[in-house]
């Protein structure tokens, strides 16, 4: 059987797990691929560093873009980051060269997911970012295909796992913001620049991903109303756990209707969340979306919203799904007519 041949660019937390993934599981993978995946070349910045994992038995190329260009490249797999540079010119060099595309990049999708997915679909090959949303949990499969049935009404939850092992640590150890984000930059969580995270703009990044599959809608990322946590203060934790709370940072997305058209709502801010609540229990780098649906009813998807091996184990079910003949992707162009709320209305809703 023919491997399916592929290209990684980035070998940061993501790039690296992937490799230590695919070096560790290969055979289960090449079972349930169908075909055995091969690494045919690598590339970063920096030849030189150490990454803990041996790369000398695959190609290098200093210029991620050169990935795209390879003749024995069926699918690169992006995990550079930014939503534009050198991420956006692989993707689009890769699809335009007619090679599948597996992204981590929220941010990329997330300002041009609608261009990438329509590019994709006109050349017939996969457009892939179920790692881009929620890390490890197959989040963007349980919407797109679990729940595809359903008229959704409402998806929300926590979506990045650095704010949430920030919330979670400060309220249960009282240690100082500063401190508790620089530990979750060492565990590999956080964006490159960290103020994508603490300003909720990752989470927005997701948000406005994950209600584009739900309802349908065209991907509107400039319409998420969003407040970050970095105002967040120790006695503002305190305060909420004594009235029977605790602060979470949550992304809603739901169907508005109170003037009386449907519109979608679309919002990232810190949320007092009651003890009972089973949000109020993600505690550390968890994630947890919940959708409803009209015949589904609730769903809670619940797990590693960050880090190497969960996020690697996204990325890798994305090839796997290439391997066995997958094309196309999550969304494509709006199906309906759904308007997305501006981020004046919301706020003030
Ligand atoms: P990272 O650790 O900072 O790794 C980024 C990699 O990209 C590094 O290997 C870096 O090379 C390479 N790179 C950066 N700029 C480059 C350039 N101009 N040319 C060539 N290579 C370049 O980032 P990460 O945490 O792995 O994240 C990668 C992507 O996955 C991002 O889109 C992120 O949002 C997404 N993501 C991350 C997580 C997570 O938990 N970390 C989870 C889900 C999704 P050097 O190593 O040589 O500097
Ligand atoms: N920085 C992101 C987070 C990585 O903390 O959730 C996962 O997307």
């Amino acid at each position: 059987v023919e491997p399916l041949n592929i290209a990684l660019a980035g070998l940061g937390t993501v790039g690296t797990g992937v490799v230590r993934l695919i070096e560790t599981n290969a055979e289960l993978i090449a079972r349930r691929a169908r075909r055995p995946i091969r690494i045919a070349a690598v590339s970063a910045r920096d030849r030189t560093k150490d990454r803990g994992v041996d790369l000398s038995r695959y190609d290098w190329e200093d210029d991620p873009a050169a990935l795209a260009a390879r003749s024995d490249v069926d699918v690169v797999v992006e995990m550079v980051g930014g939503s534009d540079g050198p991420a956006l010119a692989l993707a689009r060099g890769a699809i335009g060269k007619g090679k599948g595309l597996v992204t981590a990049n929220k941010a990329m999708i997330a300002h041009h997911g609608l261009e990438l997915a329509s590019a994709a679909e006109k050349a017939g090959v996969a457009l892939k970012f179920e790692a881009a949303v929620a890390g490890g949990i197959p989040v963007i499969k349980g919407l797109s295909e679990g729940a595809a049935a359903n008229a959704i009404e409402r998806v929300y939850g926590i979506l990045n796992g650095t704010c949430n092992y920030i919330l979670s640590t400060m309220e249960d150890t009282g240690r100082d913001f500063g401190d508790v984000l620089a530990e979750a930059q060492r565990m590999g969580y956080a964006e490159a620049d960290p103020t994508f995270d603490v300003e909720g703009i990752d989470a927005a990044h997701k948000l406005s991903i994950l209600a584009a599959i739900a309802f349908g809608s065209r991907l509107r990322f400039d319409a998420v109303e969003t407040t970050g946590i970095s105002r967040v203060k120790a006695a503002d934790i305190e305060q909420a756990r004594s009235l029977g709370y605790v602060i979470r940072l949550l992304g809603m997305s739901e169907i508005d209707r109170t003037d009386g058209t449907a519109r979608l709502f679309q919002r990232v801010h810190p949320h007092l969340v009651p003890f009972d609540h089973p949000l109020a229990h993600v505690d550390g780098a968890t994630n947890a979306v919940v959708a409803e649906g009209n015949f589904m009813g609730r769903l809670l998807f619940q797990g590693a919203g960050a880090g190497d091996g969960p996020t690697a184990s996204a990325v890798v079910a994305d090839i796997i799904d290439i391997a066995r003949g997958e094309k196309g992707a999550a969304f494509s162009m709006p199906e309906g007519e759904l308007e997305a709320m501006e981020p004046a209305e919301t706020g003030h809703r």
